[in-house]
């Protein structure tokens, strides 16, 4: 229909460590959304721009499907999805617009503070709980280290605790998360930050114009607080 032409379509992370930072850079950049958190679609009041809030780890497939022209969400979880799709044959074509200056974090082992650690080679054979399966396999493998992997999509922090797992490999920013599960931080895995990624798709001409302008405040925001 005729708003597909010319209304852009952005993916954010609905409630999350994105989110607040997110929406942050759209009122500086004179977006003005409508306040309603609840409503998986926002428009922009004052501009041709759609907002749809959704989970992180749903963003880059909506891009690379081509279901939205743009998302803003964390290398970790694009590159984790991007190796997900390509084991299922699924298409990964996007394009990185903007590198975003906020979202900074890690991937990283963790083990109960109590261990002693030595090593990558401590976590032969053992369970490993994780939202990151691909990247931590990509990094055990180098390592020439065999463990299992469990797959939890939440509350990874959890899993040594409740003897799910011997470590984890989670997200770490402020590391108040590990501390307050009595984790200890052993090992970083991937340093990730925020990305802008759109379609790897030519937009028509009315919404390239809208995406040009965008780009150019966004990246007049970034450089004012440099
Ligand atoms: C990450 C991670 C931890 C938290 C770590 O979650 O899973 O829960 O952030 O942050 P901290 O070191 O500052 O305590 P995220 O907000 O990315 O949400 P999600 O796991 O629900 O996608
Ligand atoms: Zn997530
Ligand atoms: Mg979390």
């Amino acid at each position: 229909n005729g708003s597909e032409k010319k209304r852009l379509r952005i993916a954010i992370q609905k409630s999350g460590r994105l989110t607040d930072e997110t929406l942050k850079l759209f009122k500086d950049s004179g977006i003005k959304i409508s306040s309603n958190r609840d409503h998986l679609l926002a428009h922009a009041e004052n501009l041709p721009i759609d907002i749809l809030r959704v989970r992180d780890d749903d963003i880059p497939g909506l891009v690379m499907d081509h279901v939205v022209d743009w998302g803003i969400v964390g290398q970790n979880v694009l590159e984790e999805t991007t190796m997900q799709r390509d084991l299922d044959g699924m298409y990964t074509g996007f394009n990185e617009v903007l590198k975003l200056n906020f979202g900074d974090c890690r991937l990283s082992v963790a083990v109960p503070m109590e261990e002693e650690w030595h090593g990558l080679s401590d976590l032969e054979g053992k369970k490993i709980a994780t939202t990151y399966p691909h990247l931590l396999r990509r990094v055990m493998k180098n390592a020439g280290v065999n463990f299992r992997s469990v797959l939890l999509t939440g509350s990874v922090e959890v899993a040594p605790r409740a003897g799910l797992a011997d470590a984890i490999c989670d997200l770490v920013c402020t590391g108040a998360t590990l501390q307050s599960n009595g984790l200890k931080e052993v090992e970083t895995i991937y340093t990730s930050k925020a990305v802008l990624i759109g379609r790897d798709q030519p937009l028509f001409p009315e919404k390239q114009a809208i995406a040009d302008m965008i780009i150019e405040r966004f990246k007049g925001v970034m450089s004012a607080v440099e």
